[in-house]
């Protein structure tokens, strides 16, 4: 099957939904103290709802230091997507942030992350990045060996909202 890789269609309400959506469960799946239970999540994340996750999340799609990418076949049906952005370091180092993905279940294990993360990689390094990094639960054992397998070391764990590891790959 030929999946390509685009930019999200910000008009595209459906498709902005989906993104939202699977953002939200993805956080439910990765971090098991919420007991794929929304209410907890909200204890942690104030704003865990579906329009503020919408509202942050279209924020993105008018910043050009974020990007969101999505998967989709010749059907245009989206098959996963990638959330990632520039930022500055403390020491006012550029560096390239992964934020989130998704890739859907009957998608998996074809290397459809691999691709995504790997255009990551390439826009961030055009827009100036000396290093990557992401950040994941301590028990998302499939997310640190995505990384891992792309060259990141992994670090932590470190604890904040949860405990988590960081991924990182210097360039
Ligand atoms: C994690 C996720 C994005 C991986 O997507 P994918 O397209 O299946 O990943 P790839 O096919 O590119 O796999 C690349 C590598 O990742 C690792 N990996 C992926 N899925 C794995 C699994 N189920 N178990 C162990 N390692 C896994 C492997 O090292 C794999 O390489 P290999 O296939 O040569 O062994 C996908 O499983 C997913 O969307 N999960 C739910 C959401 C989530 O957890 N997102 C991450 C938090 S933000």
């Amino acid at each position: 099957m030929k999946i390509h890789l685009r930019e999200v269609d910000r008009h595209n309400p459906n498709e902005v939904d989906l993104i939202v959506g699977r953002c939200m469960e993805t956080i439910l799946e990765m971090v098991p103290e919420f007991n794929n239970d929304p209410m907890l999540a909200r204890e942690v994340i104030e704003d865990f709802t579906f329009n503020q996750m919408k509202e942050r999340i279209m924020g993105a799609t008018h910043d050009p230091h974020h990007k969101i990418v999505v998967a989709s076949d010749l059907d245009g049906e989206m098959l996963g997507h990638s959330i990632f952005s520039i930022k500055k370091d403390a020491d006012n180092f550029t560096y390239g942030s992964f934020f989130t993905r998704y890739i859907a279940p009957e998608h998996r294990r074809m290397g459809l992350a691999s691709r995504m993360l790997q255009e990551a990689e390439e826009w961030m390094k055009q827009m100036g990045a000396q290093y990557f990094l992401a950040q994941t639960h301590v028990k998302n054992y499939k997310l640190q060996n995505l990384f891992r397998k792309h060259g990141y070391r992994v670090t932590g764990p470190k604890m904040a909202r949860w405990p988590y590891y960081e991924l990182r790959k210097d360039i």
